[in-house]
């Protein structure tokens, strides 16, 4: 018998069998230590960039899925690759009434994913191969990095500021390496908040056409606009370019724990995620897209948008208005995201914010995500700067948490004081 990889008193160890991808291209994220730290603390948390569980539509959604389970077509294997028609022609729909499609886009050029995540890793299987360069705005979405280093590809940061990327910056990578794509979160970003505005982005579709490069637009905080509608989308900006590949979310408008989400397919690659939506199995729960279909067709979505952007936009004003009371005197610096989740922020001085992250955890029970989580290059970008989310933490104990974090800054900077 042979004992390759076998051994220990754990047992099998698998040394011999992993692939070079699972040994060499995964990892802990930045953002996974501190929700472990989190947890193993009983910490409070300004970490968790989710959507607030008392703002479910339990009742609805258990009413609709109970509509979905009466039908007789979820039991069976579902014949249709792309999910429920039916659910893709709402999509279809929806995004042409609210300016974010174009002409082109109908329900084949829909795919219904499992939640955002798995629409953003078919568009890096079907793109990237071992050694590719992608373009990814810095700082960007942990996930999405590790779906992207997953298979190989090589994620060169470009610079953003309050505004999003940089075109000169843009224009400057592009033009020195030859790039498959660029990734870019275009609104309320995860994890700065920021929101690149139109003009903006007519100028980063302009270098991307000049350079062949393809766009993907990850958009999952399209409707939490508080300030007013979002910019239009590159998507739309297109038209009939069909360089744009979008993927979205139901995680945020409803609830992540249905684990639905789709991405708009340019005709060009639509038999090539076809192929790889077959070879990551045999479909989606058909029970939980008919349950949402069924829910939106009870609801005013208007409504309810504005509803889901009401509760937020008074997070967000509460969360800003501690920020001013509590960090801004002692030299923090933030943003003021015009949706979405997150606020952006930087400490004051030279701080390690990870190692700060780190302390307010342990010391005071107050999670925050360091910056360097977020940043293409790791532990050398993003010192100093922090993301709070203001999504998920009811305003009454936000002052608790702020004070808290108030209060560890001080104790850490007067620590790090009296060891120098
Ligand atoms: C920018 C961004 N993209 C994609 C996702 C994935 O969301 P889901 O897979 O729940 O749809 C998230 C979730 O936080 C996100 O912030």
């Amino acid at each position: 018998m042979s004992d390759r990889g076998a051994s220990s008193a754990g047992g099998f160890e698998f040394r011999d069998q992993m692939s070079s991808m699972a040994r060499e291209r995964l990892g802990t994220t930045g953002i996974g230590e501190m929700i472990s730290l989190v947890v193993e603390n009983g910490a409070m948390s300004f970490g968790a960039g989710e959507p607030s569980s008392d703002m479910f539509p339990v009742d609805l959604m258990r009413d609709a899925m109970e509509r979905a389970f009466c039908d007789p077509d979820i039991w069976g294997y579902h014949h249709d690759d792309f999910g429920s028609i039916e659910l893709r022609e709402w999509i279809a729909s929806r995004m042409k009434q609210d300016g974010i499609a174009p002409d082109w886009v109908g329900p084949e050029n829909i795919l219904l994913t499992n939640g955002g995540g798995e629409a953003i890793s078919l568009v890096t299987e079907a793109l990237i191969d071992p050694g590719s360069l992608i373009l990814v705005e810095s700082p960007t979405y942990t996930e999405s990095l590790l779906t992207f280093r997953k298979q190989g590809a090589v994620c060169v940061p470009v610079q953003s500021d309050d505004e999003g990327i940089i075109p000169s910056e843009l224009e400057r990578i592009v033009s020195a390496r030859r790039a498959r794509f660029l990734y870019t979160i275009p609104n309320f970003q995860n994890p700065s908040g920021r929101t690149t505005p139109a003009e903006r982005r007519m100028r980063i579709l302009d270098i991307l056409r000049e350079n062949d490069v393809a766009l993907v637009e990850d958009d999952p905080y399209h409707y939490l606009s508080y300030d007013g509608p979002p910019p239009p989308s590159y998507l739309k900006m297109a038209r009939d370019d069909r360089r744009v590949i979008h993927t979205n979310s139901f995680s945020k408008i409803i609830a992540p724990g249905l684990r639905a989400g789709w991405v708009v397919i340019p005709p060009a690659l639509v038999k090539t995620l076809s192929s790889l939506r077959v070879s990551a199995g045999l479909g989606r729960p058909l029970a939980i897209q008919k349950g949402i279909l069924f829910y939106m067709q009870g609801i005013d979505f208007e409504r309810t948008i504005a509803g889901l952007c009401g509760e937020y936009r008074r997070r967000r004003g509460v969360m800003l208005d501690l920020i001013a009371k509590h960090l801004t005197p002692m030299g923090f610096c933030t943003n003021r995201p015009a949706g979405g989740f997150f606020i952006w922020g930087s400490a004051p001085g030279e701080a390690d914010v990870k190692e700060f992250a780190h302390y307010a955890v342990r010391e005071e029970r107050i999670g925050i995500i360091p910056g360097s989580a977020f940043y293409p290059d790791g532990e050398h970008g993003g010192d100093g700067s922090f993301r709070l989310s203001y999504s998920k933490v009811g305003t009454d104990a936000m002052e608790e948490g702020m004070i808290r974090l108030a209060r560890a800054w001080r104790s850490y900077v007067g620590a790090e004081r009296s060891k120098a």
